[in-house]
């Protein structure tokens, strides 16, 4: 495609919300509280947040400067800004992990549908935390409800990638965020005044560091990068259609933000729940979908309407959360696969679809009738979660913190941060520093923790 083909969002706030609708989504409410509960809670939550600071914000105005500069997908990014080079390959790998994650992601997504309809049938009513573990373990282990509902989930996102960048994305977020938000403020209020819900609240305010080893430091980044959807190629594919005019340093400021208090918020949904009706908080990727049911049952008993109408708004809501962040990583792969191999858009969505099908079901079957087959102890789900998130994510954000500190042009840098020197960027040269010394250090150093040389 011609430089100028490319579509653009189309206002500055739909750039936030476009991003921020891939930023936040199930890595936020579903994963970041499981994480923090298999981490022991307010010391995981301490760390994570300096990870978003001092990782997070400065990878992602690089990521946002080398896909606006380069108007291109992302391996075809690299191949602009450093022809010739290898520097292509981290934008490949970026390409392979936004595959990865999607196949994954697709189930809980669809997780996400069946609660819908369970809120919408009112079956929640009457059930005790023990009838909601079991039937959330029935579902998750039935042969084909979770795969005919992930594949439900991807057939919507292959519609809205179809129809393409500006109408599907954006107005979809334009929507979805401003009511999340609202909806998740309420949740909390409800489960904060849960009895027995102060043991949760102190489980995320009062920090334990007697807990933390090199593990902790691993499952903060690598959450870090999930939720901010870093490290990939997913924030430079969107940065590409980005106005010449979004000021790129505090559209990622917002983004990070935003992403952060949804997270936040997520946790004092879920643990003071978890803890008033005794669910276990390291109960794992169940976490979200066994202790809502019960915050909606005990909060709202004797309002049954209420219940049913909270609950549904939920789930729809975090549906929505979650496709506006299955449709950024469906574009990484789509528009690679449609620039770099010209092929159609429609095409090459189709191509996505389908191998995403064929992973996520495996990946479905894995935590049911496949429970037994594991590589490295884990199931498949497991596996790719970990490989992404832990692994390929902050290898990418390493690399991605070096190519602009120490490969790309200064002047490209600055002209892209400054848009030409029309906005005053008081850190950048904080930006510079961070990125040349302060994310690489930082990344290999956890690695390096966590294979245990530093002990
Ligand atoms: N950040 C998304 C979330 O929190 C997941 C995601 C990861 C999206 C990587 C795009 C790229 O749910």
């Amino acid at each position: 495609m011609a430089k100028n083909d490319r579509v653009h969002f189309g206002s500055k706030l739909g750039v936030i919300l476009a991003s921020a609708g891939s930023a936040v989504g199930l890595g936020n409410i579903w994963r970041f509280p499981y994480e923090t509960g298999n981490h022991g809670g307010a010391a995981f939550i301490l760390i994570y947040l300096v990870c978003v600071l001092i990782l997070g914000i400065p990878i992602m105005i690089s990521e946002f400067l080398i896909g606006r500069r380069s108007r291109a997908n992302t391996a075809g990014a690299y191949q602009k800004l450093a022809p010739g080079t290898h520097w292509r390959w981290v934008g490949r790998m970026g390409v392979l992990v936004g595959f990865l994650i999607l196949g994954y992601y697709s189930v809980v997504a669809g997780w996400t549908l069946e609660f819908i309809g369970e809120s919408a049938t009112n079956s929640f009513a009457g059930k005790s935390a023990a009838d909601f573990i079991a039937s959330f373990n029935g579902f998750v282990g039935h042969p084909w409800r979770p795969v005919a509902w992930l594949i439900v989930f991807l057939m919507a996102t292959h519609f809205i990638i179809v129809k393409g960048v500006e109408k599907g994305i954006e107005k979809s977020a334009k929507i979805m965020m401003p009511l999340l938000f609202i909806l998740l403020i309420i949740l909390a209020v409800c489960s904060i005044s849960l009895p027995g819900a102060n043991a949760g609240i102190e489980f995320l305010l009062k920090p334990d560091f007697s807990k933390v080893d090199g593990n902790v430091f691993l499952g903060a980044m690598g959450q870090a990068f999930f939720s901010l959807s870093l490290g990939m190629g997913c924030l430079c594919t969107y940065a590409s259609y980005f106005r010449s005019d979004t000021n790129l340093p505090r559209t990622a400021f917002n983004v990070a933000t935003i992403d952060t208090l949804v997270a936040i918020l997520a946790g004092f949904i879920i643990f003071p729940a978890a803890f008033a009706v005794g669910i276990q908080p390291d109960a794992g990727p169940s976490l979200l979908f066994i202790t809502l049911p019960n915050v909606f049952q005990q909060a709202f008993g004797n309002l049954p309407w209420l219940a049913v109408v909270l609950s549904l708004m939920f789930y729809l809501l975090l549906a929505v959360a979650a496709l506006t962040s299955t449709i950024s990583l469906h574009e990484v792969v789509t528009a690679y696969l449609h620039e770099e191999f010209k092929l159609s858009r429609s095409k090459a969505a189709t191509l996505v679809t389908a191998g995403c099908i064929f992973l996520g079901t495996l990946c479905s079957l894995s935590l049911g009738i496949g429970k037994e087959c594991t590589i490295f102890g884990m199931t498949l789900f497991d596996l790719f979660d970990f490989i992404t998130a832990k692994l390929m994510m902050p290898i990418g954000g390493f690399f991605i913190a070096i190519f602009t500190g120490w490969y790309l042009d200064k002047k490209i840098v600055w002209e892209e941060i400054s848009n030409n020197g029309t906005l005053k960027v008081s850190v950048y040269r904080l930006l510079i520093f961070i990125l040349r010394y302060i994310a690489p250090i930082g990344i290999a150093l956890i690695f390096i923790n966590e294979l245990g040389f530093l002990k």
